[in-house]
């Protein structure tokens, strides 16, 4: 299990060590949600030694992917729900060498995809309503996260699977078990005394 710490339960006027901290902790993937401004972002960047996984909360998506493309995260996600040209605008992700990734809310169905999925890298589904940490994990995800499996088994496609939204360590081993393979988590690690516990909680290591 690959773990991505989000970065908007962090302290915010500590960015930069708070950074290093989980990146010094183990974890996989720094997950930066974007929903204003990229100067966070091109700070985290810097701080950060492992690779960037990008979620777009963002009206704009193709203005946002321009700034953050030559940061050159490893995923860069977008909601389907915002975006009119989602085919295009993979496209163009990957043309500047970066993981295309969509992201479903949590009441979208994992059909809308189904003429999507060989063309990403990551589907990114939300367990919780998008917005802020700390919210409560929605258990109909299990459900789709094992659809989502079938669908890409069926397609034989090679996309990842990344849940996000209200994860701890109770709800990481039915997760796994239905098919994820990367698990955002806020609130859980930045709450808790020790990132590196944290983290291997998540990723099932004891
Ligand atoms: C929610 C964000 C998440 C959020 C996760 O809109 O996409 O990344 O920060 O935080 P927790 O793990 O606290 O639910
Ligand atoms: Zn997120």
């Amino acid at each position: 299990m690959y773990v991505a710490p989000s970065i908007l339960s962090a302290d915010f006027g500590n960015l930069a060590a708070e950074i290093r901290a989980i990146c010094e902790a183990g974890c996989d993937l720094v997950h930066v949600d974007v929903m204003d401004g990229h100067f966070v972002v091109n700070a985290v960047a810097k701080a950060a030694t492992k690779p960037l996984d990008i979620h777009l909360m963002v009206e704009n998506n193709s203005f946002f992917a321009d700034l953050f493309l030559p940061l050159k995260p490893k995923f860069l996600t977008f909601h389907i729900e915002e975006e009119k040209h989602p085919l295009r605008l993979i496209d163009h992700i990957r043309k500047n060498g970066v993981g295309p990734g969509i992201v479903l809310n949590p009441h979208t169905p994992v059909s809308a995809i189904e003429h999507i999925i060989d063309e990403v890298d990551i589907v990114l589904l939300m367990s919780v309503n998008p917005g802020f940490g700390g919210q409560k994990f929605m258990p109909v995800v299990l459900e789709k996260t094992r659809a989502l499996r079938e669908l890409i088994e069926r397609k034989n496609a090679k996309c990842l699977i990344e849940v996000d939204g209200g994860i701890n360590g109770l709800n990481a081993p039915d997760l796994e078990e239905a098919g994820a393979d990367i698990l955002v988590a806020g609130n859980h690690i930045f709450s808790s005394n020790s990132y590196e516990q944290a983290i291997r909680a998540i990723k099932l290591e004891f």
